[in-house]
């Protein structure tokens, strides 16, 4: 079993790449060997690794995936000349690794701006996913950032992932962003690819503002959309609102670098600790250290919750709640 898992929306600045770039960290500060791909324009996730980026050089993803246009559809590529295409081009980069990670990595198949073009020669839809095979005797987990427009290059990329994560802010319109993701998965699925919906992820979530409680009882009372019971796909803690991801983003910095207030971030290792359970690497998570390790008073924004008032969970209180969670 792969575990590839896509960040994607099909509107835009709902913090994919927000959500990529520190998720990926987090899982090499668990020991995992993570290969993050970012397809999504102009590059945020790649600009946002810039403090562990190695100072070598390298050429395109885009010029690699032009060695398989000629592939026939249905067709991928064989795992040693996907290598080589790679290696031609010195992809994908293996960031600077912290020794805090013991053993974790990170390998980047950074965006570039041909990448659409490139892709839209392809006569397969499984390029992108015959790199990943090729890659996946280094690798444990994959987290694609999704491109914003549809075509050959997400239809490779909805082909190489088994599952999608949907970043969604507390806003209305990124409704209609997450029901037309859900559309696009029921036709991969149609297509013979059994991709699954991990979840949906509430960011830029601010307490005060009860737009994030009517968002949530809308998601909770909507059924099932498309096949998926969306209510249960929900995850129970939402990433907060914080200029802090402004500031890490423009430092190339994780956001521990520029507050210690691990309640800004503690979602995403919520969410990290999940992804890696669900990829059969629960003996990674069982020490937390560094901006993992955090305290157990640590405020939780708990959207299982229904009142406002009531959010605001601390940590320890939250996994005893969610017990399954930490099974
Ligand atoms: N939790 C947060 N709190 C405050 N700002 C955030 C948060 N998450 C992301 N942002 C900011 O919101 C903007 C959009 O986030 P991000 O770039 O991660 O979204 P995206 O879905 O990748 O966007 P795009 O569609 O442009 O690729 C960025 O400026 C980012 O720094
Ligand atoms: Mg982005």
């Amino acid at each position: 079993m792969r575990h590839v898992y896509g960040v994607a929306n099909r509107k835009g600045g709902q913090g994919k790449s927000t959500t990529v770039s520190t998720v990926a960290r987090l899982c090499a500060l668990y020991g995992a060997r993570v290969l993050v791909i970012d397809l999504a324009q102009p590059g945020t996730t790649t600009s946002s690794l810039r403090d562990i980026w190695p100072d070598r050089e390298h050429s395109d993803l885009s010029s690699a995936m032009m060695s398989f246009h000629l592939l026939p559809p249905g067709s991928a590529p064989a795992p040693e000349l996907a290598l080589a295409a790679l290696e031609a081009v010195a992809l994908p980069v293996e960031l600077a690794s912290q020794p805090s990670w013991s053993g974790g990595s990170i390998h980047v198949l950074p965006w570039d701006e041909m990448q659409s073009d490139a892709a839209a020669h392809f006569l397969s839809e499984r390029v992108l996913e015959g790199f990943i095979a090729a890659l996946a005797p280094q690798i444990d987990l994959t987290f694609i950032d999704f491109p914003a427009e549809g075509g050959p290059l997400m239809t490779n990329a909805l082909i190489a992932s088994d599952h999608i994560i949907v970043p969604l802010i507390p806003e209305t319109p990124a409704l209609e962003g997450l029901e037309a993701m859900l559309r696009l998965l029921t036709r991969v699925r149609a297509s013979g690819h059994p991709i699954n919906l991990a979840g949906i992820l509430l960011t830029r979530c601010d307490q005060k503002n009860k737009r994030v409680f009517e968002i949530v009882q809308t998601i909770r009372q909507s059924g099932e959309v498309e096949g998926e019971p969306l209510g249960r796909r929900l995850y129970p803690y939402a990433v907060r609102q914080t200029e802090f991801y402004e500031q890490a983003f423009r430092y190339g910095e994780p956001i521990w670098e520029r507050t210690q207030d691990f309640a800004q971030w503690a979602a995403y290792v919520l969410l990290a600790e999940q992804i890696l359970r669900e990829s059969g690497l629960e003996r990674l998570t069982r020490t937390r250290r560094g901006p993992a390790l955090m305290p157990p008073e640590t405020r939780i924004f708990d959207i299982s919750v229904l009142l406002p008032a009531n959010s605001e969970v601390m940590l320890g209180d939250f996994e005893k709640t969610h017990a399954t969670l930490r099974a």
